[in-house]
């Protein structure tokens, strides 16, 4: 069977004003236009109607970095799936280990978020990854397929078959150090594999699996051409024109 499309996925963290968005999205529409690859660009918040507005009418999707699970209430600085579906977003990353780290996301949150991303017809981009510690414990596989287990209970086939999955080594992170061709496409392949028990091969040959961690212009294209990776989710290296562009067309 073919492969899945490609998908590069930019996650700007907390870069770039409104003002910028509109510039560096305006500047990638003509450069990535016409491209095989899928291309998302993750912005904060505050950028998304500068991001939606700009990309309108071109191959650029906008993903947002997170969102509240509940429908509205008391819940002070978030935002939920309606406002987010409003404004034009497609994708929703979810469980990104800073997110983990810093604002205390478990994984039993991320599974409610992506109900609710689902629900609110957009598609959650789920992050994954284990730290260098659990590596070096040799546990690497299983936590990483406890991590998405926990985060697929209840979702439909169908629904699986469409979402994104992120393996994201918590080492390779903004760090320069990516993992290796084969490191990376080790994990994402267990991954896959835990699909096919959970849901068969139908649905785990279609499920996009994308490799995070330091892909920059020079690593994308191997790394992409690994048969269980589908692409990447592109942190430092997503804030650059043209080593944003050389990502998007690592086949060209
Ligand atoms: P990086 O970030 O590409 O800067 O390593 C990836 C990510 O955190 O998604």
């Amino acid at each position: 069977m073919s492969k899945r499309t490609i998908m590069a996925a930019g996650n700007w963290k907390m870069n770039k004003t409104p003002g910028e968005t509109k510039e560096f999205v305006n500047a990638l529409k003509g450069l990535v236009a016409g491209s095989n690859s899928e291309v998302v660009i993750g912005v904060p918040s505050v950028c998304i109607p500068a991001a939606t507005e700009v990309a309108k009418g071109s191959n650029i999707k906008v993903a947002a970095q997170n969102v509240h699970f509940e429908a509205s209430g008391a819940y002070t600085g978030e935002v939920s799936c309606a406002m987010l579906k409003e404004l034009g977003v497609e994708y929703v990353i979810i469980g990104h280990s800073e997110r983990r780290e810093y604002f205390g996301e478990t994984n039993e949150m991320i599974n409610k978020k992506a109900r609710a991303i689902l629900d609110a017809g957009m598609l959650p981009i789920i992050c994954c990854g284990e730290t260098l510690t659990q590596r070096e414990q040799g546990v690497t596989a299983e936590h990483v397929r406890y991590q998405i287990k926990i985060a697929l209970l209840g979702l439909s086939a169908d629904e699986v078959s469409k979402l994104v999955i992120a393996y994201e080594p918590i080492w390779a992170i903004g760090t320069g150090k990516t993992a290796t061709d084969e490191q990376a496409e080790e994990v994402c392949a267990v991954i896959r594999q835990l699909l096919v028990e959970l849901y068969g091969n139908d649905v785990a040959e279609k499920t996009r699996i994308l490799y995070g961690g330091s892909v920059n212009a020079g690593n994308a294209k191997a790394l992409f051409s690994m048969p269980n990776i589908d692409g990447g989710l592109v942190g430092g290296a997503s804030l650059k024109l043209d080593a944003f562009e050389q990502i998007v067309k690592h086949d060209a």
